[in-house]
């Protein structure tokens, strides 16, 4: 991903709005929504927006807040094979197109989720 023409493009503000989206989406998620910690998403959706920041945009809030992401031990909780990786990316996906997002930002960040999600795959049956 050029983070930096993804920045260009679609500003932090882009950033910002895609993980709200987001959010909304993965609520009442059937298979996803149950496994986030119950009246904490403002807290999960701060977590996604911050680390977002940080990979893309280059900010350090999320450094100071969570020190080293982890991701995938952060993920070792939750049981993670190819259907719970497929619905995340689908629910980022549509997120990322409700948002209007241009199209080279968009295919560039559907890459990075897909790839990201399928590296914190934790089962594998
Ligand atoms: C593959 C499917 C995925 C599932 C089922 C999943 C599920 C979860 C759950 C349940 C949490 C805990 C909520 C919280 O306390 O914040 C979480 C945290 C988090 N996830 Fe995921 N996630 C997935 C993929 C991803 C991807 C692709 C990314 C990034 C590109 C990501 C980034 C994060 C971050 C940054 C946190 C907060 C980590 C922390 O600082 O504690 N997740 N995820």
């Amino acid at each position: 991903m050029d983070e930096q023409a993804v920045l260009r493009e679609i500003g932090r503000e882009g950033l910002i709005q895609i993980t709200s989206t987001f959010y909304q989406k993965i609520k009442t998620d059937d298979l996803i929504g149950p496994m986030y910690p119950k009246d904490q998403w403002e807290a999960s959706e701060t977590r996604l927006r911050e680390f977002l920041l940080m990979r893309i945009g280059g900010e350090t809030d999320y450094i100071k807040h969570r020190g080293h992401p982890r991701l995938r031990m952060r993920h070792v909780p939750y049981s993670i094979g190819t259907k719970e990786r497929d619905r995340w990316v689908e629910l980022m996906s549509q997120s990322i197109d409700q948002c209007q997002i241009p199209e080279t930002s968009a295919v560039q960040l559907k890459e990075f989720f897909y790839q990201v999600a399928d590296f914190l795959r934790n089962k594998y049956t």
